[in-house]
């Protein structure tokens, strides 16, 4: 039995992975504002990770029978989708808070937490490929997700015993992907773009991109790198 934690488990990806892991027999702690999830072998935490003290008092040594912990840092925010100058300091704030300030917090408890437990252990934090080049007014949220890849590398290397990775799930059918369509145009130049994604069927399904996800928790050695995206593998 492998125990999950997933944050962001109310919706897109991290509810598809958690569904597939209670599917698969596992148990799952998720956390959201939102609970969603109802389940039996499924526990949930209702934190808003903008907010460190609510995180901070939580406990990953829940449980001892599993043969595997895994940590997945998947709550994400687009942050406001404007030019720098138009930004509001407090969208920065909450942007780095949410996927930078969280996923690192999060997994420094995790190692520390479960490290004499003697259970195989896994960190996966999910990045963007908006990480590795500039969109147009999303610049905390590339920021983030470029800090998010090089944070999940030092932690790699800071705890080999650990399996970091940082992937990018490429673009998958989501609230996040509705949020992009309905940004104002005037303010994100890249607008059409996504809307021909959506409009030419090119999302990834959310359940689809859990089972690659899944696969590479079942297969780490097929884990092609620290950082990788699942468009580079089939
Ligand atoms: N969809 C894509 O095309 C795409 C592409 C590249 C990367 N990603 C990444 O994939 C991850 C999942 O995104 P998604 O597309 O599945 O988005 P989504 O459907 O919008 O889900 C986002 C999840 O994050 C949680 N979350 C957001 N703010 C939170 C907060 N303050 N506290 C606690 N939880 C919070 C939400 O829960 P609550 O609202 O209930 O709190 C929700 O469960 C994100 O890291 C995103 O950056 C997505």
């Amino acid at each position: 039995m492998i125990q999950f934690f997933i944050s962001g488990t109310s919706s897109g990806i991290g509810k598809a992975l958690a569904e597939k892991a209670l599917a698969e027999g596992h148990k799952v702690t998720g956390i959201s504002r939102r609970h969603v999830i109802d389940h039996e072998n499924y526990h949930h935490l209702s934190y808003d990770l903008a907010n460190m003290d609510s995180y901070l008092k939580m406990n990953f040594n829940r449980n001892r029978q599993a043969e595997l912990l895994v940590l997945v840092n998947n709550a994400g925010w687009l942050g406001e989708v404007k030019p720098v100058a138009q930004v509001s300091p407090d969208s920065f704030k909450r942007a780095y808070e949410i996927n930078l300030l969280a996923p690192s917090v999060l997994s420094k408890m995790f190692v520390e937490q479960t490290q004499t437990t003697g259970q195989k252990r896994m960190v996966i934090n999910i990045s963007s490929g908006a990480g590795a080049y500039p969109v147009p007014s999303w610049s905390s949220y590339c920021a983030s997700k470029a800090g998010i890849d090089l944070f999940t590398r030092v932690l790699q290397a800071d705890h080999p015993d650990v399996q970091c990775c940082a992937i990018a799930p490429g673009i998958v059918d989501t609230e996040m992907q509705g949020e992009i369509r309905r940004v104002e145009g005037k303010y994100f130049p890249d607008k059409q773009r996504f809307v021909d994604y959506k409009n030419q069927g090119d999302l990834s399904r959310p359940s689809d991109v859990a089972q690659k996800i899944y696969h590479f928790i079942e297969h780490p050695e097929e884990i092609p790198d620290v950082v990788f995206s699942l468009r580079d593998v089939s």
